[in-house]
Formats: C-alpha cells, structure tokens, sequence
C-alpha cells in the first residue's frame, strides 16, 4: 500500500483503478468512524505474519474477529501447471489460515471468516490447486466448529464488479451461479455472519449453464430444481438444434474455398463454444478467446459427433480448426484401417478353413492331414 500521504495524488490520477477502488473503500469505511491500519506481508509466511499480528494485539489490546481474505486464481490443467504454481495458489489459502489460526490460537475470537469458493463444490476446467485451496478451508471451518470455535466458510460464487472473477473475465453465462453484485454481497456476509452459517453458497443458480452441466455434477439435484430444468432444456435444446442447421451463416476464412466435412463440423462447434459467427479456421482455440472451462464444453460437442478420439489436451495441442480436423480425421482413417486389416485377416482365415473342408470331402487329404495342416 502506498503511503497515506499519496493517496489524494492517486485517486485523483485515477490511472490505477484497482489501487484507487481499494484507498476509496478505505476512507468510505473510515468516513464512518472506524480505523483501517494497512499492513502488507505474506500470510502463509509466519515470519512475516507474526510482528503484524503482534502489533495489533499491543495496540488494540485484543483481536475480535478474523476475515481471511487473500487467494490467488488457479488457472489451466494440472498436466501443464509447474508445481510451483501450484503451490502459489495454495500458499494463501492452506498455509495462510494455519499461520493465522496459530497466531491467533491465544486469543478468543468472536469469528474467523474464510472467503472460499463455489469452486471447492463444483471444482472446475483447470482449477485443481485453487480447488483444492478452497477445500481446506471447507474442512478448517468444519474442524474449528467442531472445536466450538465459531469459524464460517462462505463458499462464494463469483462476485461482480470487483475482485478475481473481474480480473478473468468471468461473466453470467460462464459461471454456474449469477454475478453476485457487491451490495448483495455484503448484505449476505452480515446475515451468514449473525445467523452463524458456515459452508454455505449465497447465489442465485444460472439454471440455463445447470441445464448443460447437470449430467456432469458430483452431487444430486433437488427434484424442485430438476423440474425447473426440464422446461429450460427443452428451451435449450430448440435453440441449439436452430444454431446447428445454421452452418451456412457462420463465415469460414484463412483458407481457401473448399472444406472437408470435419472442418465444417469443427467449425461449427467452435463457432457454439466461442459464440462467434466469424472463424480464422488457422487461428487457435485459445487466440480465439477460449479457456478451459470453453475447452471441456468444446470436447462434449467432439465427443457426440467423434466419440472416443480427442482428449482435452489435444484441443490445446491442435488448436486450431484445421489441426484438430486433420487429426480427427487421421484417427478415424486410422480406425478405419485397422478395421479393414482385421476383415482381411478374418476373410483369408475363412477361405483356407472352407478350402480344407472341400479337400476332405473330396478325398483329396484325409483326417490326419487335415488336423496337422490346422495345427500349422
Ligand atoms: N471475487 C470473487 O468473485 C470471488 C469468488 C469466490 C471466492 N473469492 C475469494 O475471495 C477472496 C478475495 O477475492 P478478491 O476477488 O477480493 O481477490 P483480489 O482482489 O485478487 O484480492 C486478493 C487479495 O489477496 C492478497 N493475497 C494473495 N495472496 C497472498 C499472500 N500469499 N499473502 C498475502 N496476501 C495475499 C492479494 O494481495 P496483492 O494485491 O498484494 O496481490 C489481494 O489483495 C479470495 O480468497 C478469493 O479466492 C472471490
């Protein structure tokens, strides 16, 4: 944090919008008669931790209540994360709540609030470290109550206008629950705070994202939510058989005139997950905007048309429409051929079999003959 004395400077340049939303919440707070003291450290670190945490207990006398708050996002699939990233997102959220429960296990806290995720319920495309994270502190808070300590996980969904779902671009129709605006938020951590609830999701479902999802989830459904998605699948369905018929409005370039049937089919899937109606058939999956969680719905439309043939690394590795045909089609041929050698084989061992039965009917070899020219 900057020094108190910049601060007027800062938001007046206005360049840094994060900074600024951060010093105007700040004075918004001590507008209102409390104190904020800023303090910066890495909390999975207890070197770091423990002089800050020291200080507030000599200044304040005590410490009331703890909103443990830092994480870092997770982003891409466990076979292309280096372990140190991993171990990034994890830091935070793991180390960091053990640090500050040990820091803290002196002091008789009103509270403790961990800020997890939906994501330790749903997981999510290339989210297994920040997962993982949230679920600790899922089983922190579930460990501490047990210990009569009152510690609330609030599995939040993703928040709009600030925060991490900002920075990665997470909107309405990416996430299995609306945008929670930062009013409603806050509205909903003072209720969940005074009625003492702990791993809780305050969200509204996107039931029309559930509807695509619902064959995928870990857990089962009520049967009044499953009945409101029969209705918006059926509306779902409609709306996806209309785009299907409508290749020819999709406009296909980078190359020439002519494509192959997978192309058109590629294409078309593409031009579904991306929401796009105009495609580079050379550009990547990733150039074009697409993530992991667009990845895995990528790879459902591939499988129900070439069951069994792409894996989610393989829409990375050939990411684009003409990569990834010509391997689809390089297996199918592959497939093919190896169906057709097996025939042959099958076809040449049948002809010699009927062959031999012709020879012994016809007196032309005997019994004995026969049985050594099968053993051979
Ligand atoms: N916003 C959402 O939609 C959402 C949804 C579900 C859960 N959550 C959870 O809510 C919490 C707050 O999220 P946010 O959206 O406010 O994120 P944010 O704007 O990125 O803020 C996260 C804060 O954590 C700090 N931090 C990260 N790692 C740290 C470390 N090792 N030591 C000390 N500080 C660290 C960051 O410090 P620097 O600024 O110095 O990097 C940053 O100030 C996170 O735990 C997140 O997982 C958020």
């Amino acid at each position: 944090m900057p020094d108190q004395s910049r601060w007027d400077d800062i938001i007046a340049d206005g360049t840094d919008l994060k900074l600024c939303r951060k010093l105007k919440s700040i004075r918004a707070i001590e507008s209102m008669g409390s104190k904020v003291d800023c303090y910066s450290c890495e909390v999975s670190d207890l070197n770091s931790m423990e002089p800050v945490i020291e200080e507030i207990k000599q200044k304040y006398g005590t410490i009331n209540g703890v909103f443990h708050c830092a994480g870092v996002a997770g982003d891409g699939f466990l076979f292309r994360k280096e372990a140190n990233i991993f171990k990034e997102v994890l830091a935070p959220k793991i180390n960091g709540t053990w640090v500050i429960n040990h820091l803290t296990r002196d002091v008789d806290l009103d509270f403790t609030i961990l800020f997890s995720s939906i994501n330790s319920i749903f997981g999510g495309a290339g989210q297994g470290d920040y997962t993982a994270a949230n679920a600790y502190l899922d089983s922190f808070a579930y460990m501490q109550n047990k210990q009569g300590k009152n510690t609330l996980s609030i599995n939040w969904p993703a928040w709009d206008e600030v925060g991490i779902a900002v920075d990665y671009g997470i909107t309405d129709e990416s996430s299995i629950f609306r945008l929670l605006t930062v009013e409603r938020a806050i509205s909903v951590l003072e209720e969940i705070a005074s009625n003492k609830l702990t791993n809780i999701i305050p969200g509204t479902l996107n039931m029309k994202l559930l509807a695509f999802a619902k064959d995928e989830l870990s857990f089962e459904l009520s049967e009044q939510i499953k009945n409101k998605l029969i209705d918006k699948n059926r509306t779902k369905n409609e709306a996806e058989k209309r785009r299907r018929t409508d290749t020819e409005d999709i406009v296909l370039k980078g190359k020439g005139e002519l494509y192959s049937d997978t192309e058109k089919s590629i294409a078309q899937m593409y031009s579904m997950v991306l929401d796009m109606q105009e495609l580079d058939l050379y550009e990547s999956f990733s150039a074009m905007g697409g993530d992991s969680i667009m990845a895995t719905q990528l790879l459902k439309l591939i499988n129900q048309q070439y069951p069994d043939i792409v894996d989610i690394s393989d829409i990375f590795t050939y990411s684009s429409v003409v990569e990834l045909s010509e391997y689809i089609d390089k297996q199918l041929n592959k497939d093919h051929q190896q169906e057709t050698e097996e025939d042959t084989a099958e076809n040449r061992l049948e002809q010699e079999l009927n062959n031999l039965f012709d020879d012994l009917e016809n007196g032309k070899i005997n019994i004995q003959e026969g049985l050594k020219i099968l053993e051979n």
